[in-house]
């Protein structure tokens, strides 16, 4: 029936049709790591924590981790597969930690071939980072597990999610729009025509950069300035003696200016011309701030776009945006799949496909799905 999961560096979010309802699986991506005992072992089993063993260690795997970690104070044991959107170039077990719990979320197809929609970041602007290791290993484990795997951009999925509609004298274009997916560990931004991206930049900085910045200039935990922001951080009303909120709120500001001046130097850049107003959806983790909206709609009058901007919204539900969206290219990609038996149309010369689809479930359709079909 396909299926659809959005690997990001906080959460990992799987999601499919239950009975022709989404359903989604959020887990966080992170483990915790500790000599395996003879009684520790059995502990874990009876506390129904998922863990893994390796070695002569045991990893504790998703929200349990982040347990043990506050249990035990122990913050060096606690670990995270991904940095900054990508696999962590410092974390020996990265790959195969976040292959359990990606599987622990999927698992296995229901038949062989089974379409999946899977999520990375567009090309960083960062230039020594690459997402071409991440893209690879994420793409082979998947297929490993008998998945048909698809690759698309996690801003372009917020537009599948959202369907934002450019309306100009010409008439509707539907899927048209800018999504911005604020994370954990990036920035996404993409620039969609009827569903077909247009341009697409990320930045590596999100909700992570802005814990570690208040956290260094306040001098105060990382994880303290992270439960401040999760739990209590009104952006429409910080109080100036709070420095920590103070420092939040600066954060936030500097992240979405930075953001908005990358797109528009880069999108001047790339010389594409965009007429008409078009709506900008918000989502990711770090647009659920309250105040965020307002926030964003400040920085936007001060730094401009380099396109004309409409109405600028949050997603419906910002945390699973990229996953449902994800999942509507991938039903959209398995319908035509089954409708041709042999699969999408021609190849283009760098090896991926275009094809046109019809969406199912209530969905508008999609007129084309940009997403990467590869063997
Ligand atoms: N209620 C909340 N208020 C403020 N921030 C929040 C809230 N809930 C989550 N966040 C922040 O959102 C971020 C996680 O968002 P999200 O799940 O979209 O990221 P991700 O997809 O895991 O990361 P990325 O896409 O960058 O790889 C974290 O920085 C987290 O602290
Ligand atoms: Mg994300």
């Amino acid at each position: 029936m396909a299926k659809a999961i959005d690997i990001g560096t906080s959460f990992i979010v799987g999601a499919e049709l239950k009975n022709g309802k989404e359903v989604f699986t959020i887990e966080r991506d992170a483990f915790f790591s500790m000599p395996k005992e003879d009684f520790a072992e059995e502990m874990l089993h009876d506390a129904g924590a998922k863990y893994l063993l390796k070695g002569d260690q045991i990893y504790v795997v998703g929200e349990d981790a982040l347990r043990y970690c506050m249990i035990t104070g122990k913050q060096e044991n606690y670990r995270r597969p991904m940095k900054k959107g990508v696999l962590n170039p410092g974390e020996e077990e990265a790959v195969p930690l976040l292959e359990r719990l990606v599987e622990g979320i999927i698992g296995k197809p229901a038949f062989p071939g089974e379409v999946i929609a899977a999520t990375i970041p567009a090309p960083p602007l960062e230039t020594d980072m690459d997402i071409t290791f991440h893209k690879i290993v994420i793409e082979r484990f998947l297929k490993k597990l008998g998945y048909d795997v698809r690759i698309l951009n996690e801003a372009l999925a917020i537009i599948y999610a959202e369907n934002p509609v450019v309306d100009d004298s010409m008439g509707k274009a539907p899927f048209s729009g800018i999504g911005i997916s604020f994370g954990a560990g990036m920035t996404n931004l993409v620039v969609a025509w009827r569903a077909k991206k247009l341009f697409e930049i990320s930045i590596a900085r999100g909700g992570d950069w802005i814990d570690e910045s208040v956290s260094r200039v306040r001098n105060v935990p990382v994880g303290k300035v992270t439960h401040e922001k999760e739990k209590r951080l009104d952006l429409t009303k910080v109080n100036p003696r709070d420095s920590i909120a103070v420092g939040l709120e600066i954060y936030h500001e500097e992240l979405v200016k930075f953001a908005l001046r990358q797109f528009q130097a880069h999108f001047k850049a790339s010389q594409s011309v965009v007429e008409s107003p078009m709506e900008v959806v918000l989502a990711g983790g770090t647009a659920l701030v309250p105040g965020f909206l307002e926030l964003f709609n400040r920085c936007l009058s001060e730094v401009g776009a380099p396109v004309p901007v409409g109405k600028v919204r949050l997603a419906k539900d910002p945390l699973r945006a990229v996953a449902k969206g994800s999942l509507v290219a991938a039903l959209s990609m398995e319908k035509k799949k089954l409708a041709t038996k042999e699969g999408p149309g021609a190849p283009r010369a760098d090896g991926t496909k275009r094809v046109a689809v019809s969406a199912g479930n209530g969905e508008p359709a999609l007129p084309e799905v940009d997403v990467e079909v590869k063997g």
